[in-house]
């Protein structure tokens, strides 16, 4: 459930119209519902309140300060994957042992960076950052927080760029070989080796992929057991999916009821992840159409609606073919027709829908495109120059712009025309 609902044929977030929203702060925007987002988090970390947990958001699918410090009030944590995410999550006030660091390619600095500030875990992805990360705490003197990411070879049964935990995927270390390491990281003087961790995928609609990676996660904690190391935190990532379309995920509490019973008898605190089943459906972009027009060739005719968002607005389409539903934000009653919706952006590939039945729209009017709060804004550049659309969070009848439209002047900040001697 969240709180974008039509009132007397006008889309509203929580109480106000996103049209007045529009007329204020100009289009494109992105706009999240406080509401919904509070509600999605209560609604996943409440799942899990009979038994010692911790809910550390996936910073990277939306990581906005502003939605960030609504989470640490809530008792968040975060699961950052660069030094950038890490200083946002502290900005945002979220507890430092509340932090876990993902990633296969932290760099020196980045690690040096998790220690000082002194971070809950390093979910450590390879041998060579182990040994890294035993240099970098040794000259720092202190001992490194670690978990090791294992990749259990699970099909996660999604989209390829988005599957994770196969062998063939770059991430985490083969779970047959990562005991090795785990004895290797035991006898380290600046290591201590604290959880296992894993992270299969997103977008998951099934649960049964869940549970096969952590029947195997059981069966390696039970391994490492009778070598002589204990593990205090199980981390299973994130990945539960949500509806875009007429997807059926589980609902968070059908998720922890399986993943509960299956833990019963294991003594550890459980680490999730969860990005895209809390912020996803908690918030929307919103659009102006620019132009409608129809082009004729070959047998068919073609109708286009051409809006002020593009693909590097939002990526996901383009990049993975993704489904997003699109709504005039004001109902229409007119006909319908096969339309593609399209940006501006000088690339083919440039579309949030295509092949879409939509009702008749005109020069002007504002569009919806929901589903649009995890992996949206975050994923966003500067191409085409195209200054980065504002964020803008409902709460009730007031609305905040928690950032601001980037600026043709933002464009080139940091960019100067050379001036060089011409003597080399
Ligand atoms: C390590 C890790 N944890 C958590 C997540 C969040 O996944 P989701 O947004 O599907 O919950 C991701 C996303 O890819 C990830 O790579």
């Amino acid at each position: 459930m969240n709180h974008f609902q039509y009132k007397n044929g006008v889309l509203y977030c929580e109480d106000l119209p996103v049209s007045e929203i529009a007329a204020e702060v100009g289009t494109p925007f992105y706009l999240y519902s406080k509401a919904t987002l509070v509600r999605h988090f209560k609604a996943f970390d409440s799942s899990f309140e009979d038994i010692d947990h911790l809910t550390c958001f996936a910073v990277k699918s939306c990581s906005n300060i502003g939605i960030l410090s609504l989470f640490a009030g809530l008792g968040g944590g975060a699961d950052i994957v660069s030094g950038g995410e890490l200083y946002r999550a502290l900005q945002a006030g979220i507890d430092p042992k509340r932090i876990i660091y993902s990633g296969v390619g932290k760099r020196a600095d980045e690690l040096h960076y998790g220690l000082k500030a002194g971070i809950l875990l390093f979910n450590v992805e390879s041998e060579q950052e182990l040994y890294r990360l035993n240099e970098v705490a040794a000259e720092l003197g202190v001992k490194a927080p670690v978990s090791f990411r294992v990749n259990p070879d699970v099909d996660p049964k999604t989209h390829a760029y988005i599957s994770t935990g196969l062998a063939k995927n770059k991430f985490g270390i083969p779970i047959v070989e990562a005991a090795e390491l785990y004895e290797q990281a035991a006898g380290m003087e600046n290591i201590k080796v604290l959880g296992v961790s894993c992270h299969i995928g997103s977008q998951l609609t099934l649960i049964s992929p869940f549970i096969e990676a952590l029947r195997k996660i059981k069966d390696f904690v039970k391994r490492l057991e009778e070598k002589g190391i204990g593990i205090q935190y199980i981390d299973l990532g994130g990945g539960v999916g949500i509806i875009y379309d007429d997807e059926e995920p589980p609902h968070p509490q059908e998720y922890a009821k399986d993943i509960k019973a299956e833990l019963a008898d294991l003594e550890a605190t459980l680490i999730f992840e969860p990005g895209r089943v809390i912020v996803g459906n908690a918030g929307i972009m919103v659009t102006e159409v620019q132009y409608t027009k129809s082009n004729r060739g070959g047998e068919k005719e073609k109708h286009f609606v051409v809006v002020d968002a593009g693909m590097n607005d939002l990526t996901r389409p383009s990049l993975y073919d993704a489904y997003h539903g699109v709504q005039p934000v004001v109902e229409k009653s007119g006909g319908r027709k096969i339309v593609d919706i399209v940006g501006p952006i000088c690339e083919t590939g440039d579309f949030i829908a295509k092949d879409r039945e939509f009702p008749e729209v005109s020069q002007g009017d504002l569009l919806a495109v929901m589903s649009a709060g995890a992996y949206g804004f975050t994923m966003a550049s500067n191409y085409n120059s195209r200054p980065r659309v504002a964020e803008v969070m409902v709460s009730g009848k007031e609305f905040a712009v928690i950032r601001e439209r980037e600026t043709v002047e933002s464009l080139i900040q940091g960019e100067s025309i050379p001036e060089f001697t011409g003597e080399s």
